[in-house]
């Protein structure tokens, strides 16, 4: 085996409150964001992009403050091409013990066009950005954004130009996934072959998974010389989103005897960080996700589970541990106490302060006495699901639905808005329709429903059902969620949970986050 040294470590960049939180419907709460950064930071990720703070107040507020926070992990906040976006950038990571700006313009054909700048005119303004950002911060990252469809000598040219102006990281992105993995490789080999003073920079790679070669892309990048992998929690991001974090740490470790290449993170906590980004991104993780998904060490079939009980090896190339899945199977039920329910919520990496133990403790009990077993995904369920704060601008207090094999359906409603119950009694096509219609007529609001998803979270018929609800209103998007043994109550929650997360929202000035025209780099 060949041994490691340190060329061959691969830096971590985790991109999920930048790139993955840009996804619509992904966008969390700055508390969301604090809690998220303090998750990678402790896993051992090396460089967190922030977020993009010029985008919105919001955005410069939650880096500004991540940067203010963070314990080891480099902070680094995105900017375009201009100097009003840098400035921006660096006021809101400065106070990061370890701070980078990191700054992109398009540089193929296509998005050359978009500010109507020549070749001549993009390098000038490569190289006045970069040394103006390097002028304020020592840990620059520069990217030439579409890299992969950029014309290779001029793809040379420009990064030249950026590492002469005090670029200390290039980052090749693959912004439209259009990449493969052979040409993935080459493309940094010939960068770090032609370009002068490469050498002296770390290349990284960015990939999409619009063809679903995120994963291969970033791992051959590495083959081709990179040493930075950019990626987020679940693959999280625009589109088909961007490579997942777990897959290519996951893969490095497994398959070190052909990649020679580690990285720092410390894998056991791979499963918390991905239930959390499921949970405040509302953007649940497929069953049959690689490392991450529900069925990802599930062994049904029986001559899968002869040969697992035999020796795990048979069908497993990692164990559970390594991504922080718990050994251990214990069940809770209504007799449970509170000592049980902190050791199984530690176990599964959620460390309790006495009072929110004490809240989740009354939840728990409720759902035991109408579940006979609570399992470990029941209590995801419960931690994940949108809690009723006391201060919520609307509360559910009664929901009555009546059903038929003929319709309509009703359902009769009370609930609290703005401290005033009221009541009201509303039909639909179906439950969930007769309930929805409930709450639309008793808080009028303008709000679209863009995604309702329910999801049963273990077997049964008393099972819980997570459900998500992503609403749209006037360029704001929230997703709420809420678990129930009663699939129209979780799902009325989840709708009043959405429309709460807008209120407040709504509530802010200066928040919205489509303000900033990607594209405008002048
Ligand atoms: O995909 C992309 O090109 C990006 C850049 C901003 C690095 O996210
Ligand atoms: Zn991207």
């Amino acid at each position: 085996m060949k041994i490691t040294t340190d060329k061959d470590r691969v830096v971590i960049f985790d991109t999920t409150l930048r790139d993955g939180e840009q996804s619509p419907g992904a966008t969390m709460t700055h508390e969301e964001k604090l809690e998220i950064a303090e998750l990678l930071d402790d896993m051992g990720v090396d460089i967190i992009e922030a977020g993009f703070p010029i985008a919105s107040e919001g955005d410069f507020k939650a880096v500004s403050e991540i940067a203010e926070r963070s314990k080891t992990a480099v902070i680094c906040g995105l900017a375009r091409a201009n100097f009003g976006d840098i400035d921006r950038c660096w006021d809101a990571v400065k106070n990061s013990e370890n701070p980078r700006i990191h700054t992109f313009i398009g540089t193929s054909p296509l998005h050359r066009a978009i500010p109507n700048l020549d070749k001549d005119q993009m390098a000038q303004k490569i190289h006045d950005t970069v040394t103006h950002a390097r002028n304020l911060c020592g840990n620059i990252q520069w990217s030439p954004m579409d890299a992969t469809r950029t014309e290779h000598d001029y793809l040379c040219r420009v990064v030249e130009i950026a590492i002469k102006a005090g670029a200390t990281t290039i980052n090749i992105p693959d912004t439209v996934g259009y990449t493969a993995p052979l040409e993935s490789a080459d493309l940094i080999k010939m960068l770090i072959d032609k370009v002068p003073g490469a050498d002296e920079v770390v290349f990284a790679t960015h990939c999409h998974n619009d063809l679903g070669m995120a994963t291969a892309n970033s791992l051959a990048a590495v083959e081709g010389g990179a040493r930075q992998i950019e990626c987020t929690i679940n693959g999280l991001g625009e589109r088909a989103g961007n490579t997942a974090l777990e897959e290519v740490v996951m893969a490095l470790k497994v398959r070190g005897d052909i990649m020679p290449f580690y990285t720092n993170i410390n894998t056991s906590k791979i499963m918390n960080i991905s239930r959390r980004v499921a949970s405040v991104s509302g953007f649940p993780v497929q069953f049959n996700k690689a490392i991450v998904g529900k069925n990802a060490f599930a062994h049904e079939s029986g001559i899968h589970q002869d040969g697992m009980l035999k020796n795990s090896e048979t069908f497993e190339i990692m164990r559970p541990e390594d991504v922080g899945l718990s050994a251990t199977n214990l069940v809770l039920g209504k007799h449970s106490g509170r000592a049980a329910l902190r050791s199984k919520l530690q176990d599964l990496g959620y460390n309790l302060a006495d009072n929110q133990l004490k809240d989740v403790f009354v939840r728990f009990k409720e759902l035991a006495d109408r579940k006979k077993e609570v399992y470990d995904e029941d209590l995801i369920a419960l931690m994940q699901a949108g809690e009723d704060a006391a201060n919520d601008h609307i509360v559910l207090n009664e929901l009555r639905v009546i059903c038929g094999t003929t319709g309509p359906q009703e359902a009769a409603m009370k609930l609290t808005i703005g401290g005033e119950e009221s009541s009201t009694t509303a039909t639909g096509d179906g439950p969930v329709d007769a309930t929805f219609n409930a709450v639309k007529s008793l808080y009028e609001h303008n709000a679209h429903l863009q995604l309702y998803q329910v999801h049963a979270v273990t077997e049964g018929t008393d099972a819980q059902a997570t459900v998500s609800v992503r609403m749209e209103e006037d360029g704001n998007i929230a997703t709420g969620q809420s678990a129930d043994t009663d699939t129209v109550v979780a799902s009325a929650k989840a709708y009043i949970n959405a429309l709460n997360r807008l209120f407040i929202r709504r509530g802010r000035t200066g928040q919205n986050k489509r303000e900033v025209n990607w594209k405008d780099v002048s």
